[in-house]
């Protein structure tokens, strides 16, 4: 299996890992599959993403994805974020193998599970986010059917 520099660069060098204590949305998301765990925390101020972190307990291409995805909505406004799908992130990587492209999903549905807390918290409804599941395996039997 063959890994891209900046996929070896993430993951051995990780951005944003860690916590915000006074976040405005957090989210977490499974895949029971592999048993790997990512949690998104997002500082959202004035509809901009102001800082982003993560912990993530799960394999290297779960720890690179979520290091470029945070780094990717840090700035952007909440829709922009909304941008930032696994697609946006495996090209940011210059791809990943395709076993490890469920990797990718992980990061973008606990992306998704910190907007939408954060606008669960704020009972605002954010245009084109979807209700996020906590195991990305039920969202992969989804959209099988
Ligand atoms: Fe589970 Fe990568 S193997 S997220």
């Amino acid at each position: 299996m063959e890994y891209s520099e900046k996929v070896m660069d993430h993951f051995m060098n990780p951005r944003n890992v860690g916590e915000i204590s006074d976040a405005s949305g957090v989210g977490t998301v499974g895949n029971a599959k592999c048993g790997d765990i990512m949690k998104v925390y997002l500082k959202i101020e004035n509809n901009i993403i102001e800082d982003a972190k993560f912990k993530t307990f799960g394999c290297g291409a779960a720890v690179a994805t979520s290091s470029m995805a945070t780094e990717l909505v840090k700035g952007k406004t909440v829709q922009e974020a909304l941008q930032v799908t696994n697609k946006a992130v495996m090209e940011a990587l210059d791809g990943l193998p395709p076993v490890k492209v469920h990797c990718s999903c992980l990061a973008e549905e606990a992306l998704h599970a910190a907007l939408w807390d954060y606008a669960e918290k704020n009972g605002i409804v954010i245009e084109g986010l979807k209700k996020p599941v906590s195991d990305i395996e039920a969202l992969h039997h989804h959209e099988a059917e």
